[in-house]
Protein backbone atom coordinates (compact mmCIF):
# COMPACT_ATOMS: atom_id res chain seq x y z
CA UNK A 1 0.00 0.00 0.00
CA UNK A 2 1.48 3.12 -0.92
CA UNK A 3 0.67 6.94 0.71
CA UNK A 4 -1.20 9.24 -1.62
CA UNK A 5 -1.47 12.72 -0.55
CA UNK A 6 -3.93 15.18 -3.08
CA UNK A 7 -4.82 18.36 -2.32
CA UNK A 8 -7.15 21.29 -3.75
CA UNK A 9 -6.47 24.96 -3.74
CA UNK A 10 -7.93 26.67 -0.63
CA UNK A 11 -10.83 28.79 -1.52
CA UNK A 12 -10.71 32.35 -0.53
CA UNK A 13 -13.89 32.78 1.96
CA UNK A 14 -15.07 36.16 -0.15
CA UNK A 15 -18.11 34.33 -1.09
CA UNK A 16 -20.26 31.23 -1.56
CA UNK A 17 -18.40 28.65 -3.78
CA UNK A 18 -19.52 28.32 -7.45
CA UNK A 19 -19.17 25.39 -9.53
CA UNK A 20 -15.88 26.10 -10.62
CA UNK A 21 -14.68 25.47 -7.19
CA UNK A 22 -16.57 22.44 -7.13
CA UNK A 23 -14.73 21.20 -10.08
CA UNK A 24 -11.72 21.54 -8.34
CA UNK A 25 -12.90 19.06 -5.52
CA UNK A 26 -15.05 17.17 -7.58
CA UNK A 27 -11.40 16.21 -9.63
CA UNK A 28 -9.65 15.87 -6.14
CA UNK A 29 -12.65 13.52 -4.77
CA UNK A 30 -12.42 11.17 -7.81
CA UNK A 31 -9.03 10.73 -8.09
CA UNK A 32 -9.27 10.06 -3.95
CA UNK A 33 -11.45 7.37 -4.61
CA UNK A 34 -9.62 6.07 -7.20
CA UNK A 35 -6.53 5.45 -5.23
CA UNK A 36 -8.55 4.46 -2.36
CA UNK A 37 -10.23 1.39 -4.77
CA UNK A 38 -6.58 0.84 -5.82
CA UNK A 39 -5.62 0.27 -2.15
CA UNK A 40 -3.82 3.08 -1.82
CA UNK A 41 -3.03 4.85 1.71
CA UNK A 42 -4.64 8.24 0.56
CA UNK A 43 -4.60 11.63 2.35
CA UNK A 44 -7.07 14.24 0.61
CA UNK A 45 -6.68 17.81 1.54
CA UNK A 46 -8.86 20.98 0.86
CA UNK A 47 -9.95 24.13 3.01
CA UNK A 48 -10.09 28.12 2.54
CA UNK A 49 -7.75 30.85 2.57
CA UNK A 50 -9.25 33.05 4.79
CA UNK A 51 -6.58 36.12 4.50
CA UNK A 52 -6.26 39.25 2.70
CA UNK A 53 -7.53 42.50 1.90
CA UNK A 54 -10.50 40.69 -0.62
CA UNK A 55 -12.07 38.96 2.54
CA UNK A 56 -11.98 42.44 4.56
CA UNK A 57 -13.48 44.53 1.91
CA UNK A 58 -16.05 41.76 0.94
CA UNK A 59 -16.55 41.02 5.12
CA UNK A 60 -17.06 45.02 5.28
CA UNK A 61 -19.30 45.69 2.46
CA UNK A 62 -21.46 42.68 4.46
CA UNK A 63 -21.78 44.75 7.09
CA UNK A 64 -20.83 41.83 9.49
CA UNK A 65 -17.57 41.37 11.92
CA UNK A 66 -14.89 39.69 9.07
CA UNK A 67 -15.02 36.64 12.00
CA UNK A 68 -18.33 35.64 11.41
CA UNK A 69 -18.33 36.13 7.81
CA UNK A 70 -15.56 33.86 7.06
CA UNK A 71 -17.65 31.38 9.50
CA UNK A 72 -20.55 31.17 7.50
CA UNK A 73 -18.94 31.02 4.13
CA UNK A 74 -16.66 28.56 5.89
CA UNK A 75 -19.95 27.00 6.96
CA UNK A 76 -21.35 26.78 3.39
CA UNK A 77 -17.92 25.71 1.50
CA UNK A 78 -17.73 22.37 3.79
CA UNK A 79 -21.66 21.62 3.36
CA UNK A 80 -21.14 21.62 -0.74
CA UNK A 81 -18.62 19.65 -0.02
CA UNK A 82 -20.86 17.30 1.95
CA UNK A 83 -23.65 17.47 -0.52
CA UNK A 84 -20.99 16.46 -3.52
CA UNK A 85 -19.70 13.59 -1.37
CA UNK A 86 -16.13 15.07 -1.51
CA UNK A 87 -14.33 12.56 0.74
CA UNK A 88 -11.60 14.93 2.26
CA UNK A 89 -9.38 13.74 5.44
CA UNK A 90 -8.61 16.93 6.37
CA UNK A 91 -10.08 20.70 5.88
CA UNK A 92 -7.02 23.49 6.60
CA UNK A 93 -8.35 26.45 7.17
CA UNK A 94 -5.09 29.27 6.86
CA UNK A 95 -6.14 31.00 10.51
CA UNK A 96 -4.99 28.40 12.53
CA UNK A 97 -2.69 28.47 14.70
CA UNK A 98 -0.65 25.99 13.84
CA UNK A 99 -0.94 27.12 10.21
CA UNK A 100 -0.04 30.56 11.07
CA UNK A 101 3.25 29.40 13.67
CA UNK A 102 4.65 27.36 10.43
CA UNK A 103 4.18 30.45 8.05
CA UNK A 104 5.91 32.72 10.20
CA UNK A 105 8.80 30.25 10.94
CA UNK A 106 9.42 29.86 7.33
CA UNK A 107 9.47 33.59 7.08
CA UNK A 108 12.08 33.74 9.79
CA UNK A 109 14.54 30.82 7.91
CA UNK A 110 14.05 32.14 4.85
CA UNK A 111 15.54 35.73 6.36
CA UNK A 112 18.02 33.90 8.38
CA UNK A 113 19.28 32.43 4.97
CA UNK A 114 19.60 35.69 3.35
CA UNK A 115 16.60 35.27 0.89
CA UNK A 116 14.86 38.44 2.20
CA UNK A 117 15.21 41.62 2.17
CA UNK A 118 13.35 45.08 2.32
CA UNK A 119 13.17 47.74 -0.80
CA UNK A 120 10.62 50.04 -2.05
CA UNK A 121 8.11 48.62 -4.16
CA UNK A 122 6.63 50.21 -7.22
CA UNK A 123 4.09 48.62 -9.00
CA UNK A 124 0.08 47.77 -9.30
CA UNK A 125 -1.58 45.01 -7.17
CA UNK A 126 -4.42 44.08 -8.48
CA UNK A 127 -6.95 43.17 -5.24
CA UNK A 128 -9.09 40.55 -6.92
CA UNK A 129 -6.75 38.20 -7.55
CA UNK A 130 -4.64 39.23 -4.46
CA UNK A 131 -1.47 39.38 -6.88
CA UNK A 132 1.19 42.34 -7.83
CA UNK A 133 1.92 43.03 -11.11
CA UNK A 134 4.80 45.26 -12.98
CA UNK A 135 4.32 48.10 -15.59
CA UNK A 136 4.67 46.64 -18.54
CA UNK A 137 2.60 43.28 -17.69
CA UNK A 138 -0.24 46.16 -16.94
CA UNK A 139 0.44 48.01 -19.90
CA UNK A 140 0.23 44.75 -22.34
CA UNK A 141 -2.84 43.67 -20.76
CA UNK A 142 -4.56 47.12 -20.33
CA UNK A 143 -5.66 45.94 -16.30
CA UNK A 144 -5.11 42.86 -14.25
CA UNK A 145 -3.23 40.26 -16.58
CA UNK A 146 -5.37 37.24 -14.74
CA UNK A 147 -8.65 38.66 -14.55
CA UNK A 148 -8.36 41.92 -17.17
CA UNK A 149 -10.20 43.89 -14.09
CA UNK A 150 -8.53 47.77 -12.77
CA UNK A 151 -5.53 47.48 -10.53
CA UNK A 152 -3.96 49.49 -7.58
CA UNK A 153 -1.01 51.33 -8.17
CA UNK A 154 1.09 50.99 -5.19
CA UNK A 155 4.43 52.48 -3.74
CA UNK A 156 5.16 51.01 -0.39
CA UNK A 157 8.00 49.45 1.56
CA UNK A 158 8.09 46.03 1.78
CA UNK A 159 9.84 42.48 2.44
CA UNK A 160 10.83 40.93 -0.40
CA UNK A 161 11.35 36.87 -1.23
CA UNK A 162 14.51 36.47 -3.48
CA UNK A 163 12.59 34.82 -6.44
CA UNK A 164 15.40 35.82 -9.13
CA UNK A 165 17.88 33.78 -7.38
CA UNK A 166 16.14 30.51 -8.04
CA UNK A 167 15.52 31.12 -11.66
CA UNK A 168 17.87 28.64 -13.22
CA UNK A 169 17.38 26.30 -10.54
CA UNK A 170 13.70 25.83 -11.77
CA UNK A 171 14.31 26.25 -15.28
CA UNK A 172 16.71 23.15 -14.99
CA UNK A 173 14.48 21.57 -12.56
CA UNK A 174 11.63 21.79 -14.95
CA UNK A 175 13.64 20.50 -17.53
CA UNK A 176 14.27 17.30 -15.76
CA UNK A 177 10.89 16.63 -14.75
CA UNK A 178 8.80 17.31 -17.75
CA UNK A 179 5.96 15.38 -16.20
CA UNK A 180 6.04 18.04 -12.87
CA UNK A 181 3.28 20.04 -14.46
CA UNK A 182 0.77 19.02 -16.27
CA UNK A 183 -1.14 18.71 -19.12
CA UNK A 184 1.43 19.79 -21.45
CA UNK A 185 0.00 22.82 -22.64
CA UNK A 186 0.72 24.36 -18.94
CA UNK A 187 4.04 22.80 -18.44
CA UNK A 188 5.71 24.63 -22.16
CA UNK A 189 3.74 27.91 -20.64
CA UNK A 190 5.64 27.98 -17.99
CA UNK A 191 8.69 26.75 -19.20
CA UNK A 192 8.98 29.27 -22.11
CA UNK A 193 7.72 32.43 -19.40
CA UNK A 194 11.19 31.07 -17.58
CA UNK A 195 13.15 31.07 -20.55
CA UNK A 196 11.65 34.63 -21.75
CA UNK A 197 11.12 36.57 -18.62
CA UNK A 198 13.28 37.67 -15.88
CA UNK A 199 11.89 36.56 -12.38
CA UNK A 200 11.15 39.38 -10.55
CA UNK A 201 11.52 38.96 -6.82
CA UNK A 202 8.41 38.54 -4.86
CA UNK A 203 6.67 40.77 -2.45
CA UNK A 204 5.82 39.16 0.80
CA UNK A 205 5.00 41.39 3.13
CA UNK A 206 1.86 43.78 3.18
CA UNK A 207 2.15 47.22 5.59
CA UNK A 208 -0.56 47.25 8.16
CA UNK A 209 -1.65 50.49 7.41
CA UNK A 210 -3.26 49.15 3.85
CA UNK A 211 -3.72 45.58 4.84
CA UNK A 212 -4.48 44.26 8.22
CA UNK A 213 -6.37 41.17 8.02
CA UNK A 214 -3.48 39.11 7.92
CA UNK A 215 -0.64 36.83 10.02
CA UNK A 216 1.55 39.29 11.33
CA UNK A 217 5.08 39.26 9.75
CA UNK A 218 7.50 37.96 12.52
CA UNK A 219 10.30 40.55 11.27
CA UNK A 220 7.98 44.21 11.26
CA UNK A 221 5.37 44.91 13.50
CA UNK A 222 4.33 47.09 11.11
CA UNK A 223 3.71 44.05 8.60
CA UNK A 224 1.55 41.37 7.81
CA UNK A 225 2.19 38.57 5.27
CA UNK A 226 1.27 38.84 1.78
CA UNK A 227 -1.87 36.48 1.41
CA UNK A 228 -0.26 33.88 -1.33
CA UNK A 229 3.09 33.34 0.31
CA UNK A 230 0.68 32.56 3.05
CA UNK A 231 -1.62 30.43 1.96
CA UNK A 232 0.61 28.08 -0.72
CA UNK A 233 2.22 26.79 3.01
CA UNK A 234 -0.82 25.54 4.37
CA UNK A 235 0.12 22.04 2.10
CA UNK A 236 2.72 21.59 4.39
CA UNK A 237 1.11 22.83 7.36
CA UNK A 238 -2.03 21.10 7.09
CA UNK A 239 0.44 17.63 7.35
CA UNK A 240 2.33 19.05 10.53
CA UNK A 241 5.70 20.59 8.94
CA UNK A 242 7.89 21.44 12.00
CA UNK A 243 5.23 20.61 14.71
CA UNK A 244 4.23 16.83 13.52
CA UNK A 245 7.64 15.33 11.79
CA UNK A 246 6.76 11.78 11.77
CA UNK A 247 3.33 12.79 10.18
CA UNK A 248 4.89 15.76 7.89
CA UNK A 249 7.48 12.59 6.52
CA UNK A 250 4.75 9.99 6.04
CA UNK A 251 2.56 12.43 3.86
CA UNK A 252 5.05 14.81 2.09
CA UNK A 253 5.55 15.17 -0.48
CA UNK A 254 2.17 16.04 -1.80
CA UNK A 255 1.76 13.46 -4.94
CA UNK A 256 -0.47 15.77 -6.82
CA UNK A 257 -1.67 19.21 -6.53
CA UNK A 258 -4.72 20.10 -7.88
CA UNK A 259 -5.32 23.84 -9.22
CA UNK A 260 -7.00 25.89 -11.90
CA UNK A 261 -5.00 27.21 -14.43
CA UNK A 262 -6.01 30.58 -13.36
CA UNK A 263 -3.45 30.16 -10.19
CA UNK A 264 -0.37 28.23 -12.38
CA UNK A 265 2.29 30.95 -11.97
CA UNK A 266 2.06 31.01 -7.84
CA UNK A 267 2.02 26.85 -7.68
CA UNK A 268 4.23 26.49 -10.53
CA UNK A 269 6.90 28.95 -10.02
CA UNK A 270 6.67 30.86 -6.74
CA UNK A 271 5.84 27.22 -4.57
CA UNK A 272 8.37 25.01 -5.74
CA UNK A 273 11.17 28.00 -4.75
CA UNK A 274 9.84 28.75 -1.89
CA UNK A 275 9.84 24.79 -1.01
CA UNK A 276 13.46 24.76 -2.66
CA UNK A 277 14.66 27.99 -0.33
CA UNK A 278 13.50 25.98 3.11
CA UNK A 279 15.10 22.82 1.43
CA UNK A 280 12.02 20.85 1.23
CA UNK A 281 11.23 18.25 -1.47
CA UNK A 282 9.21 19.22 -4.31
CA UNK A 283 5.81 17.89 -5.10
CA UNK A 284 5.15 15.40 -7.86
CA UNK A 285 2.74 17.15 -9.90
CA UNK A 286 1.02 19.91 -10.56
CA UNK A 287 -2.22 19.79 -12.38
CA UNK A 288 -3.79 22.71 -13.92
CA UNK A 289 -7.59 22.30 -15.42
CA UNK A 290 -9.26 24.41 -17.37
CA UNK A 291 -12.46 26.84 -16.92
CA UNK A 292 -16.10 26.35 -16.63
CA UNK A 293 -17.54 29.11 -18.77
CA UNK A 294 -20.89 30.67 -19.55
CA UNK A 295 -21.29 31.61 -23.23
CA UNK A 296 -17.11 31.76 -23.78
CA UNK A 297 -16.57 33.91 -20.45
CA UNK A 298 -15.06 32.37 -17.21
CA UNK A 299 -17.12 31.80 -14.84
CA UNK A 300 -17.10 33.76 -11.20
CA UNK A 301 -18.38 35.94 -9.10
CA UNK A 302 -17.03 39.47 -10.35
CA UNK A 303 -18.56 38.63 -13.74
CA UNK A 304 -21.98 37.91 -12.57
CA UNK A 305 -22.03 34.71 -14.27
CA UNK A 306 -21.96 32.30 -11.46
CA UNK A 307 -23.67 28.92 -11.58
CA UNK A 308 -25.03 27.68 -8.25
CA UNK A 309 -23.56 24.18 -7.81
CA UNK A 310 -26.50 23.85 -4.33
CA UNK A 311 -29.21 24.64 -7.00
CA UNK A 312 -28.50 21.92 -9.61
CA UNK A 313 -27.80 19.30 -7.06
CA UNK A 314 -30.96 20.07 -5.84
CA UNK A 315 -32.35 19.52 -9.28
CA UNK A 316 -30.41 16.49 -10.61
CA UNK A 317 -28.32 14.94 -7.59
CA UNK A 318 -24.73 15.74 -7.10
CA UNK A 319 -23.41 12.05 -8.82
CA UNK A 320 -25.32 13.93 -11.83
CA UNK A 321 -23.59 17.02 -11.58
CA UNK A 322 -19.76 15.18 -10.84
CA UNK A 323 -20.81 13.11 -14.29
CA UNK A 324 -20.93 15.88 -16.11
CA UNK A 325 -18.61 17.85 -15.12
CA UNK A 326 -16.24 14.99 -15.74
CA UNK A 327 -17.32 13.56 -18.41
CA UNK A 328 -17.97 16.88 -20.27
CA UNK A 329 -14.29 18.15 -21.45
CA UNK A 330 -10.78 16.82 -20.95
CA UNK A 331 -9.47 17.79 -17.47
CA UNK A 332 -7.11 20.22 -18.98
CA UNK A 333 -9.33 22.09 -21.45
CA UNK A 334 -11.80 24.94 -20.94
CA UNK A 335 -15.19 24.19 -21.26
CA UNK A 336 -18.68 26.15 -21.60
CA UNK A 337 -21.73 25.34 -19.07
CA UNK A 338 -25.20 24.98 -20.06
CA UNK A 339 -27.83 23.56 -18.45
CA UNK A 340 -29.15 21.57 -22.28
CA UNK A 341 -24.99 19.70 -22.28
CA UNK A 342 -26.50 18.84 -18.59
CA UNK A 343 -29.84 17.22 -19.43
CA UNK A 344 -28.61 16.28 -22.42
CA UNK A 345 -25.46 13.91 -20.80
CA UNK A 346 -27.63 13.00 -17.64
CA UNK A 347 -31.16 11.95 -20.63
CA UNK A 348 -28.78 10.23 -22.80
CA UNK A 349 -25.75 8.75 -20.74
CA UNK A 350 -27.02 7.94 -17.38
CA UNK A 351 -30.84 7.63 -17.54
CA UNK A 352 -30.62 5.90 -21.43
CA UNK A 353 -27.61 3.90 -21.04
CA UNK A 354 -26.79 3.43 -17.76
CA UNK A 355 -30.08 3.24 -15.72
CA UNK A 356 -31.80 0.97 -18.04
CA UNK A 357 -29.32 -1.17 -18.44
CA UNK A 358 -29.46 -1.64 -14.65
CA UNK A 359 -33.22 -1.55 -14.67
CA UNK A 360 -33.94 -4.16 -17.20
CA UNK A 361 -31.20 -6.11 -16.23
CA UNK A 362 -32.96 -6.57 -12.58
CA UNK A 363 -36.05 -7.08 -13.79
CA UNK A 364 -35.35 -9.67 -15.90
CA UNK A 365 -33.36 -11.17 -13.35
CA UNK A 366 -36.50 -11.04 -10.82
CA UNK A 367 -38.88 -12.33 -13.84
CA UNK A 368 -37.20 -15.05 -15.45
CA UNK A 369 -34.84 -16.26 -12.10
CA UNK A 370 -36.86 -14.65 -8.91
CA UNK A 371 -33.48 -12.78 -8.66
CA UNK A 372 -31.52 -16.00 -8.09
CA UNK A 373 -28.85 -16.45 -10.42
CA UNK A 374 -26.80 -19.14 -10.83
CA UNK A 375 -25.34 -19.90 -14.04
CA UNK A 376 -23.32 -23.16 -15.30
CA UNK A 377 -20.77 -21.15 -17.17
CA UNK A 378 -18.98 -17.71 -15.90
CA UNK A 379 -17.08 -17.52 -19.33
CA UNK A 380 -16.94 -13.71 -21.02
CA UNK A 381 -19.10 -13.70 -23.69
CA UNK A 382 -17.43 -12.69 -27.13
CA UNK A 383 -19.40 -9.47 -27.40
CA UNK A 384 -18.11 -8.19 -24.79
CA UNK A 385 -14.32 -8.70 -24.92
CA UNK A 386 -12.87 -5.72 -26.87
CA UNK A 387 -14.88 -3.19 -24.39
CA UNK A 388 -13.96 -4.91 -20.86
CA UNK A 389 -10.52 -6.10 -22.15
CA UNK A 390 -9.52 -2.46 -23.22
CA UNK A 391 -10.93 -1.19 -19.71
CA UNK A 392 -9.10 -3.50 -17.90
CA UNK A 393 -5.87 -2.86 -19.72
CA UNK A 394 -6.36 0.90 -19.86
CA UNK A 395 -8.68 2.01 -16.66
CA UNK A 396 -5.58 3.14 -14.25
CA UNK A 397 -3.90 4.54 -17.04
CA UNK A 398 -6.57 6.70 -17.81
CA UNK A 399 -7.01 7.64 -14.25
CA UNK A 400 -3.26 7.99 -13.19
CA UNK A 401 -3.05 10.71 -16.12
CA UNK A 402 -5.91 12.53 -14.77
CA UNK A 403 -8.22 11.41 -18.73
CA UNK A 404 -11.48 11.24 -16.52
CA UNK A 405 -13.27 12.05 -19.83
CA UNK A 406 -11.85 9.21 -21.77
CA UNK A 407 -11.99 6.92 -19.20
CA UNK A 408 -15.77 7.52 -18.40
CA UNK A 409 -15.81 6.95 -22.65
CA UNK A 410 -14.47 3.27 -21.90
CA UNK A 411 -17.02 2.66 -19.37
CA UNK A 412 -19.81 3.43 -21.27
CA UNK A 413 -18.79 1.98 -24.42
CA UNK A 414 -18.80 -1.12 -22.06
CA UNK A 415 -22.25 -0.42 -21.13
CA UNK A 416 -23.62 0.25 -24.59
CA UNK A 417 -22.08 -3.41 -25.46
CA UNK A 418 -23.70 -4.66 -22.82
CA UNK A 419 -27.25 -3.00 -23.96
CA UNK A 420 -26.48 -4.27 -27.38
CA UNK A 421 -26.52 -7.51 -26.03
CA UNK A 422 -29.90 -7.35 -24.59
CA UNK A 423 -30.96 -6.63 -28.00
CA UNK A 424 -29.29 -9.04 -29.82
CA UNK A 425 -30.12 -12.40 -27.26
CA UNK A 426 -33.79 -11.43 -27.23
CA UNK A 427 -34.04 -12.89 -24.07
CA UNK A 428 -37.82 -13.15 -24.02
CA UNK A 429 -37.71 -15.22 -26.90
CA UNK A 430 -35.01 -18.26 -24.62
CA UNK A 431 -38.05 -17.26 -21.97
CA UNK A 432 -40.72 -18.77 -23.99
CA UNK A 433 -38.57 -21.62 -25.29
CA UNK A 434 -37.85 -22.34 -21.51
CA UNK A 435 -33.75 -22.55 -22.70
CA UNK A 436 -33.15 -21.56 -18.80
CA UNK A 437 -29.41 -22.05 -19.18
CA UNK A 438 -29.44 -20.02 -21.25
CA UNK A 439 -31.24 -17.42 -19.58
CA UNK A 440 -29.00 -17.92 -16.57
CA UNK A 441 -25.96 -17.14 -18.39
CA UNK A 442 -27.20 -14.39 -20.36
CA UNK A 443 -28.49 -12.45 -17.47
CA UNK A 444 -25.40 -13.61 -15.17
CA UNK A 445 -22.95 -11.90 -18.17
CA UNK A 446 -24.72 -8.36 -17.35
CA UNK A 447 -24.97 -8.75 -13.41
CA UNK A 448 -21.03 -9.61 -13.82
CA UNK A 449 -20.59 -6.61 -16.41
CA UNK A 450 -22.92 -4.56 -14.42
CA UNK A 451 -20.80 -4.99 -11.64
CA UNK A 452 -17.57 -4.46 -12.88
CA UNK A 453 -18.49 -1.22 -15.07
CA UNK A 454 -20.09 0.31 -11.49
CA UNK A 455 -16.40 -0.78 -9.77
CA UNK A 456 -14.86 1.65 -12.22
CA UNK A 457 -17.50 3.94 -12.23
CA UNK A 458 -17.33 4.00 -8.35
CA UNK A 459 -14.68 7.52 -8.33
CA UNK A 460 -17.59 9.18 -10.39
CA UNK A 461 -20.29 8.54 -9.40
CA UNK A 462 -20.31 6.86 -5.38
CA UNK A 463 -23.64 6.99 -4.26
CA UNK A 464 -24.81 5.47 -8.05
CA UNK A 465 -22.33 2.86 -7.60
CA UNK A 466 -23.47 2.25 -3.91
CA UNK A 467 -27.19 1.53 -4.93
CA UNK A 468 -25.80 -0.81 -7.72
CA UNK A 469 -23.90 -2.66 -5.54
CA UNK A 470 -27.10 -3.23 -2.90
CA UNK A 471 -29.60 -4.27 -5.87
CA UNK A 472 -27.10 -6.39 -6.71
CA UNK A 473 -26.64 -8.02 -3.58
CA UNK A 474 -22.85 -7.50 -2.82
CA UNK A 475 -22.75 -4.27 -0.51
CA UNK A 476 -21.43 -5.89 2.24
CA UNK A 477 -17.79 -6.45 1.25
CA UNK A 478 -15.65 -3.37 0.24
CA UNK A 479 -15.29 -1.84 -3.07
CA UNK A 480 -12.04 -2.92 -4.25
CA UNK A 481 -9.96 -2.62 -7.82
CA UNK A 482 -8.66 -6.15 -7.48
CA UNK A 483 -12.19 -7.47 -7.86
CA UNK A 484 -12.22 -6.65 -11.50
CA UNK A 485 -11.69 -9.73 -12.78
CA UNK A 486 -14.48 -11.60 -14.84
CA UNK A 487 -16.18 -14.15 -13.11
CA UNK A 488 -15.28 -13.59 -9.60
CA UNK A 489 -18.34 -13.58 -8.67
CA UNK A 490 -20.20 -16.99 -8.60
CA UNK A 491 -23.78 -15.72 -8.39
CA UNK A 492 -25.94 -12.97 -7.57
CA UNK A 493 -29.19 -11.97 -5.21
CA UNK A 494 -30.44 -9.18 -7.17
CA UNK A 495 -33.27 -6.81 -5.02
CA UNK A 496 -34.52 -4.35 -7.40
CA UNK A 497 -34.89 -0.45 -6.28
CA UNK A 498 -36.57 2.14 -8.99
CA UNK A 499 -34.35 3.32 -12.27
CA UNK A 500 -31.26 5.25 -10.88
CA UNK A 501 -31.87 8.37 -13.19
CA UNK A 502 -35.26 9.80 -13.75
CA UNK A 503 -35.26 11.77 -17.50
CA UNK A 504 -35.37 15.09 -16.51
CA UNK A 505 -37.58 17.56 -19.04
CA UNK A 506 -35.26 20.19 -20.58
CA UNK A 507 -38.02 22.59 -19.61
CA UNK A 508 -36.77 23.51 -16.65
CA UNK A 509 -35.22 26.75 -15.41
CA UNK A 510 -32.31 28.39 -16.38
CA UNK A 511 -29.22 28.15 -14.43
CA UNK A 512 -26.58 29.67 -16.86
N1 LIG B 1 -7.08 31.28 -2.58
C1 LIG B 1 -6.50 31.05 -3.84
C2 LIG B 1 -5.83 29.70 -3.90
C3 LIG B 1 -4.78 29.47 -2.87
S1 LIG B 1 -4.14 27.87 -2.94
C4 LIG B 1 -2.88 27.88 -1.91
C5 LIG B 1 -7.59 31.12 -4.90
N2 LIG B 1 -8.85 30.91 -4.47
S2 LIG B 1 -10.18 30.97 -5.36
O1 LIG B 1 -11.29 30.93 -4.45
O2 LIG B 1 -10.12 32.06 -6.26
O3 LIG B 1 -10.27 29.61 -6.08
C6 LIG B 1 -9.45 29.32 -7.12
C7 LIG B 1 -9.73 27.97 -7.71
O4 LIG B 1 -11.14 27.74 -7.94
C8 LIG B 1 -9.14 27.91 -9.10
O5 LIG B 1 -7.78 27.65 -9.12
C9 LIG B 1 -9.92 26.79 -9.67
O6 LIG B 1 -9.39 25.61 -9.15
C10 LIG B 1 -11.32 27.06 -9.15
N3 LIG B 1 -12.10 27.90 -10.07
C11 LIG B 1 -12.61 29.15 -9.83
N4 LIG B 1 -13.33 29.53 -10.93
C12 LIG B 1 -13.29 28.57 -11.86
C13 LIG B 1 -13.93 28.35 -13.10
N5 LIG B 1 -14.74 29.22 -13.66
N6 LIG B 1 -13.73 27.16 -13.70
C14 LIG B 1 -12.96 26.17 -13.14
N7 LIG B 1 -12.36 26.35 -11.98
C15 LIG B 1 -12.39 27.57 -11.37
O7 LIG B 1 -7.26 31.36 -6.05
Amino acid sequence: MSKFYITTPLYYVNADPHIGHAYTNIIGDCMARFKRLNGDDVFFLTGTDEHGEKIKESAQKSGQDIKSFIEEKVANFKSLWEKLNISYDHFIRTTYNTHIEVVKQAVVKLCDKGDIYKAKYLGFYCVSCESFWTEPQIKEAQGCPACARAVEEVSEENYFFRLSKYQDWLKNYLKDNPDFIKPKIRYNEVVGFLDNNALVDLCISRPKKRVSWGIDLPLDDDYVVYVWFDALLNYISAIGFSFDEDRFKTLWPADIHFIGKDILRQHAVFWPIILEALGIQLPGKIFAHGWWKAQDVKISKSRGNIVNPLELIEEVGADSLRYFLLREIPAGSDGNFSREALINRINNDLANDLGNLVYRTLNMAEKYCQGKVYPLSRQLPTEFKEPFLNLEEKYSEFMERQEFSLCLDGIFKFINVMNKYVENTKPWILWKDKKNNEIKYFLYSLLEGIRIAALYLFPFLPSTVNSIRKQLGIEAYPISLGDRMWGKEESFCTKKELPLFPRIDIEEPNFS
